[in-house]
């Protein structure tokens, strides 16, 4: 029997995609302890799908097991879907499936980018129909990320990064997205970020310049203006980093990016032919990488069983 003829399987997969900050900007910590941020999110072409149908009780699982990921109350889109539930006031609960192609722990919020699809799959499941302004609000009480893995696109993320205003974006980028062998941990490097900055402003500014050039469509104008606070510290924390930097830079991209608060980096082309000839060099020097288009859209059903 071909995968065509097989019946569909029950359930709602929902795919999300990774974010890319093109500016993070951060601020002094605030009295909870979390960083006000003035960032710039880009949804990018790497997904994770996550599929859901009822179960007796809560269980999540990954298609291909990882040990790094939890399979308790650990993970986010578990959080995720037991929020929902609360939220309506029901006693219910899924199997939560996840196929990753988001890298775990690279900064590009791929625990988010599950949580944001839980939360619409199993909207779509129970038909619960919960608003817009509810979504995105039990989202950013799961995390910073949360929110922007809803809408997808380029947004302004302001807040700790969960205050989402999409904005006009009329670049298509394509992202060799380099993948790094150990992880960095994301507390860690805004720690390492306060000792660095002791007079971080208490609002990072607004990256207007960064804004204009993403609307004007001026991809030249947006690879000069990437930015992010955290690179120094992530440069500190993981001294291998900047060698694979200089390996990056060698490859004459229009910018080269810390992801988030890294390990991942990026480097930019403005098209899928150059991004393809770095791509193969990049792997030829031992790198794991792959290539990700942007702006794609934010979570969204791809199977309705
Ligand atoms: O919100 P999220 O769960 O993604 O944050 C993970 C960790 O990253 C936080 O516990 C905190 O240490 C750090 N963080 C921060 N300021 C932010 C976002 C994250 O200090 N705006």
């Amino acid at each position: 029997m071909t995968a065509a003829a097989l019946p569909p399987s029950p359930g709602v997969t929902v795919r999300a995609p990774a974010k890319v900050n093109l500016h993070l900007g951060v601020g002094a910590p605030r009295p909870d302890g979390l960083h006000p941020l003035a960032t710039v999110y880009q949804a990018v072409g790497l997904y994770d799908d996550v599929t859901v149908c009822d179960a007796p009780e809560w269980r999540v699982e990954l298609v291909e097991p990882d040990p790094s990921v939890p399979l308790d109350d650990g993970n986010i889109a578990l959080r995720a879907g037991r929020a929902l539930v609360e939220h309506h006031g029901l006693d219910l609960a899924a199997e939560i499936r996840i196929d990753k192609g988001i890298p775990v722990a690279g900064g590009m919020a791929g625990g988010s980018a599950d949580a944001a699809a839980t939360l619409v799959a199993l909207d779509r499941l129970w038909g619960l129909d919960t608003s817009d302004t509810d979504l995105l609000r039990i989202a950013a009480e799961l995390g910073s990320d949360v929110p922007f893995a809803l809408i997808g696109g380029t947004a302004m993320g302001t807040g700790r990064g969960e205050l989402v205003e999409p904005l006009a974006d009329a670049t298509d980028l394509w992202w060799v997205v380099v993948l790094s062998d150990d992880g960095l941990s994301t507390p860690a490097a805004y720690r390492h970020f306060d000792e660095l900055h002791p007079d971080a402003p208490s609002e990072p500014p607004h990256p207007d310049a960064l804004v204009a050039a993403l609307a004007a469509g001026d991809v030249a104008a947006v690879a000069d203006r990437l930015e992010n606070d955290l690179w120094a510290a992530a440069r500190d924390l993981r001294p291998d980093l900047v060698e694979v930097e200089a390996d990056l830079r060698s490859m004459d991209p229009l910018a080269v990016l810390l992801s988030g608060s890294g390990p991942t980096l990026l480097m930019l082309f403005g098209d899928v032919d150059a991004a393809r000839a770095a791509l193969a060099d990049v792997t030829a020097l031992g790198h794991r990488a792959s290539i990700a288009p942007g702006p794609v859209a934010g979570a969204h059903v791809v199977h309705y069983g």
